[in-house]
């Protein structure tokens, strides 16, 4: 590559897992972050890394960011249920206006992965999920109580990859399945972190409902491998914006996995169940979240994704994390 390559979010959890990624891979990376969740000591230290702190909805900062760029990583947004629940409206429009903000600011010749979001599924629980299900703004909205927040944002960010590879720009669009692994913070709601955190203190897990709910998780390395090996493949950009589910399709309950880090951790912390309704009013929790991955295999082949339970290890074995912006928000 000629150009670098610029991450948006690269200050977060993911985005800075795929900055290391790429500086690797001996690739110049420019981060763009506005810190509202993510934090300078995530960003790895290297003189072919450089950081402009700013908003992905802001043109200037944008344009600054993406000028000379060869390939646009765009991971920006507010994640977490807490933060997609009591910040709706900026959750939305952060993944709406922001892609819209880079689709129009960076290179046209800049190749563009943008990162949606399993949520788009919306409250559909079948076996193994297919990115040929219909997807209607109903059902996605059904994902935050039939209102417009972080799921409909990543909806709206899907059809703007779609416009925007129909006028000819090279897009690659992702799902990701709970991505978790060393680094990601506890505060926005995130299951394994919290409960680490909590297995650690000696603390109640708070598990909803019964702990039925199922999902699957992929380690945020490995992630990182198959996107990169994603990006590699002009197959998977022959899609043109047609979206790629990205997860391990292991399933774990919610019950399990925090009996699992409990006894990982060796702690005496006990679990506590709670109604979801009762945490997040108007709410439904998704039940089961498992990809299909037969477009993702016929890419890459089948990756080789680490299991949960080194995966909780790993997590249990890694530091705490800094507190940002949003941690002012009343939301814990
Ligand atoms: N972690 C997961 O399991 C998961 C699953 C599905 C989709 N995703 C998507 O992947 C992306 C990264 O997720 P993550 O887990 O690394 O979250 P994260 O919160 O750790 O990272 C997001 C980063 O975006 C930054 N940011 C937020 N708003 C911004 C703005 N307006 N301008 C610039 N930067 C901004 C934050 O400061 C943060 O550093 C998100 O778009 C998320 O929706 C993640």
């Amino acid at each position: 590559m000629v150009g670098h390559i610029l991450i948006t979010g690269g200050a977060g959890f993911i985005g800075s897992w795929l900055a290391r990624s790429m500086l690797a891979r001996g690739l110049d990376v420019r981060i763009l972050d506005d810190l509202s969740t993510g934090s300078v000591e995530n960003i790895p230290q290297s003189r072919k890394l450089s950081f402009i702190q700013g908003s992905v909805r802001d043109p200037q900062s944008v344009r600054k960011a993406a000028e000379g760029a060869e390939l646009v990583i765009h991971l920006a947004g507010l994640t977490g249920m807490r933060l997609a629940h009591a910040l709706k409206k900026e959750s939305f429009q952060i993944a709406a206006d922001g892609t819209a903000c880079l689709l129009a600011e960076s290179p046209a010749s800049a190749r563009l992965v943008l990162f949606s979001s399993s949520a788009v599924y919306g409250l559909t629980a079948g076996e193994a999920i297919s990115e040929t299900l219909e997807i209607t703004d109903a059902s996605v909205c059904s994902y935050d109580g039939g209102e417009v927040g972080y799921a409909a944002g990543k909806w709206k960010l899907e059809q703007l990859a779609l416009q925007a590879a129909e006028s000819g720009r090279q897009v690659l669009t992702l799902r990701p399945f709970n991505v978790v692994g060393p680094g990601q913070s506890p505060r926005y709601g995130m299951v394994l972190p919290s409960f680490v955190r909590r297995a650690r203190a000696g603390d109640p897990l708070l598990v909803y409902d019964l702990g039925e709910q199922t999902r699957s998780f992929c380690d945020v390395r490995n992630f990182c491998e198959t996107t990169m090996d994603l990006i590699d493949r002009p197959k998977a950009w022959a899609l043109s914006g047609s979206p790629i589910n990205i997860g391990n399709p292991e399933q774990t309950s919610i019950r399990g996995l925090a009996e699992m880090v409990i006894h990982e951790a060796g702690s005496q912390s006990k679990i506590i169940n709670k109604p979801y309704a009762q945490v997040f009013p108007g709410r439904t929790d998704v039940q089961h979240r498992i990809p299909n991955v037969a477009r993702l295999h016929s890419l890459v082949g089948r990756p080789t994704w680490m299991g949960i339970r080194e995966i909780v290890r790993e997590t249990l074995n890694c530091e705490g994390h800094p507190e940002t912006k949003w941690s002012q928000h009343p939301i814990s």
